[in-house]
């Protein structure tokens, strides 16, 4: 075989990965997630990540249909799952749902609690999409998660993964509709008693506010005592002037480094201040407590975070190295002493098949970006400034020749 000269493996390399700058869904090609050994995200962090899971809820007419509203405490403690579906091992392998009430003693609520809030296993169901003027031929079903005041309390929805995750890239397609003082949320969570130890990175949309506002925050962003902490919180526009009760692409990522936010792929937030930093659980809820932050609802009123589907990359405690574990000495603002995640190019050692759950052209599908072997440097391109680019293409151009040469 001829040896080609440097300087055209050189041009051919700079054109393979200019194409790929350009547009790199069709450098890309769409494959069975089986065979990628992790995911890089995009957008602000680029970050790696290990697993992924789908949760659809488009075309589940066999299991939809609305229960009516159970108002019983008792009865809806104790209320079987809406449909089969959430007893299927897809779902509870990955979920859980909840049935705690906020009384702590007898006759008396949470701090700070006005309303008895009871969650129901009653108030998570799929449900026929009926709605005329989708205009874009929407789904045939979604999951529902009901909230709704009645005489003798406030009935709530909420599902929380059985499983710890250590950093992860968060999606929906949800809307929330209904009426004012509630609060709808999709969340990563770590208990502790006390609350300045809890960790935890939020998207919450307010029914009692407005409409095209999302709070996000990295908790707790205040303490008992009344203090608050300003830099733990945002409250963010929706881009485009338009309203969280139109279904959205909702995501977070929570990285080592800090939690970014996105609305349909636009940046909404970013907050390094008190970044969860141990395992965290991941939770979906839609509740009112009475309390400064949800308000109040009215007496037969309800409000509903609904979900057309649930996307996740993460990586779980199993493959954390520990090196990341928050030392027992306690929480500073801001955490100075914590280690900083190491280099994209180190971290990529251990990922042959590269793939994305963004450069896709359909929902649920997953894109290769690179293989183990000379593809790789189209990934480290993409997150690199010009003069990183020509360091990397000789470094690529050097490597070409060199299996050219041993070939
Ligand atoms: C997730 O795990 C992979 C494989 O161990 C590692 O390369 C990557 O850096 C991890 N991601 C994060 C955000 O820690
Ligand atoms: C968010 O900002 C909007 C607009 O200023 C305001 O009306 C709303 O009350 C704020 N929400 C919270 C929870 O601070
Ligand atoms: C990232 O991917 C999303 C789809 O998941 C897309 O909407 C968005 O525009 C992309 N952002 C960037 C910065 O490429
Ligand atoms: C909610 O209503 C209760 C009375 O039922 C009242 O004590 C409480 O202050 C109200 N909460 C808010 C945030 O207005």
């Amino acid at each position: 075989m001829r040896k080609s000269p440097l300087l055209v493996r050189l041009a051919v390399v700079a054109a393979w990965t200019e194409r790929s700058i350009a547009d790199g869904s069709e450098a890309s090609q769409a494959v069975d997630s089986v065979d990628c050994d992790c995911y890089l995200t995009n957008g602000s962090v680029p970050t790696y990540y290990s697993q992924r899971m789908f949760f659809d809820f488009r075309n589940l007419a066999e299991f939809a249909g609305v229960p009516d509203t159970l108002d019983d405490v008792p009865d809806s403690i104790h209320a079987s799952p809406s449909s089969e579906y959430f007893e299927t091992d897809s779902w509870t392998s990955v979920w859980e749902l909840q049935t705690w009430d906020n009384r702590k003693g007898v006759g008396e609520l949470s701090h700070g609690d006005t309303v008895l809030m009871v969650n129901s296993p009653n108030n998570v169901y799929l449900e026929e999409n009926d709605d005329d003027d989708d205009e874009d031929a929407g789904p045939e079903t979604f999951m529902t998660m009901r909230t709704a005041r009645l005489p003798e309390f406030q009935t709530a929805a909420e599902f929380q993964s059985t499983q710890s995750y250590h950093y992860v890239s968060l999606r929906m397609l949800a809307r929330t509709i209904g009426d004012p003082g509630a609060v709808t949320a999709m969340f990563t969570y770590r208990h502790s008693e006390e609350l300045a130890d809890v960790q935890e990175a939020d998207i919450e949309f307010l029914t009692n506010g407005p409409r095209d506002r999302i709070q996000y925050t990295n908790q707790p962003s205040y303490t008992l005592e009344g203090d608050e902490f300003p830099e733990a919180a945002r409250n963010a526009s929706v881009p485009g002037d338009v309203e969280w009760t139109r279904w959205m692409v909702h995501r977070l990522d929570w990285t080592p480094d800090e939690c970014v936010w996105y609305v349909d792929g636009e940046e909404t937030a970013r907050i390094s201040y008190q970044t969860p930093l141990d395992p965290a659980q991941i939770i979906f809820n839609a509740w009112s407590d009475g309390g400064a932050w949800s308000g109040n609802m009215s007496v037969h009123d309800a409000a509903y975070l609904q979900i057309q589907w649930i996307e996740m990359v993460f990586n779980t405690t199993g493959d954390d190295d520990g090196s990341t574990k928050r030392s027992d000495a306690g929480r500073s603002p801001g955490r100075p002493g914590r280690l900083v995640w190491r280099d994209h190019e180190e971290d990529e050692g251990g990922c042959g098949h590269v793939c994305s759950i963004d450069e896709r052209d359909e929902v649920g599908s997953v894109t290769m970006l690179s293989e183990s072997s000379a593809p790789s440097c189209r990934v480290w391109v993409s997150h690199l400034s010009s003069s990183g680019v020509i360091r990397i293409l000789l470094v690529c151009a050097v490597w070409f020749s060199l299996l050219d040469w041993l070939i």
